[in-house]
């Protein structure tokens, strides 16, 4: 694991931009896996920047997001098909064709896992996804106690993050119980990977995946069995973390 701690959410964002956008201009049809929720939004405006000005273009990109709630229509405002359009593919030159999400109203959730799973294997597997973490140290939505073989498949999500996610919605009791995600094996079977995160309530979280036992109850911690996983931090979420951890590259802006 490479570990990278920045000054700022802002210069967190520029570091994970910096590793896509490197991504994209090696391999210009590469294929992403993508993550909502506040951590990835300074990556995604940083791209936006960079497509806006010195013509970063997707026009070959293929993007995976790594869930959606279930139930949930692709319109609504709370889904995570919303969130993607409105905060990043529609200030890209991305096809709509080459952009996938799970669906959250499809009938039969394990065959909808197996679709998405088809999906990722025929457009070659992931060559760099993009991961936020929960303060349970979820990724996706891969909850503590989850099965580290699962590929995309249906979850329910814990208390906590249920709390967590009331923020997006006008009460708690909105926040759907169930979403589809992709699961461990199929974030592990990723080429790359980078894991986000910002500020002290993850600092908890950052430090079980680093330091902590490889254990289904810290979901993230099985990355560090991953072969090339960078972790970009703002200095609150790496407030726990050991001075001397391997790898460490620490940012001085100031
Ligand atoms: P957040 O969510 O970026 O909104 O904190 C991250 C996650 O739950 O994976």
């Amino acid at each position: 694991m490479r570990v990278i701690i920045t000054d700022s959410y802002e210069r967190m964002g520029l570091e994970a931009a910096n590793i896509v956008a490197g991504q994209i201009y090696l391999k210009p049809d590469s294929v992403l896996g993508l993550a909502t929720g506040s951590t990835p939004l300074s990556l995604y405006r940083r791209l936006i920047a960079v497509h806006e000005t010195v013509g970063l273009d997707f026009s070959s990109v293929t993007t995976f997001n790594l869930d959606e709630y279930i139930g949930m229509e692709p319109d609504s405002p709370h889904s995570y098909h919303y969130f993607m359009h409105e905060h990043f593919f529609d200030h890209i030159n991305i096809a709509p064709e080459n952009i996938h999400l799970p669906s959250g109203t499809a009938e039969d959730m394990a065959a909808e896992g197996r679709r998405y799973e088809d999906m990722i294997a025929k457009a070659g597997g992931i060559d760099l996804q993009v991961l936020g973490i929960g303060r349970n140290a979820h990724i996706g939505f891969n909850e503590p106690d989850v099965k580290f073989e699962a590929t995309t498949h249906k979850v329910a999500l814990d208390e906590e993050t249920i709390k967590a996610n009331a923020r997006f919605f006008d009460r708690e009791e909105d926040v759907p119980r169930y979403a589809i995600s992709m699961g461990i094996k199929t974030i592990m079977l990723a080429r790359r990977v980078i894991l986000l995160a910002s500020g002290a309530a993850k600092a908890e979280a950052v430090s079980k995946t680093l330091c902590g036992s490889v254990t289904p109850k810290a979901p993230a911690s099985i990355l560090q069995l991953h072969q090339d996983v960078t972790i970009i931090l703002d200095k609150e979420a790496a407030a726990l973390l050991p001075k001397e951890i391997y790898g460490v590259r620490i940012d001085n802006y100031g």
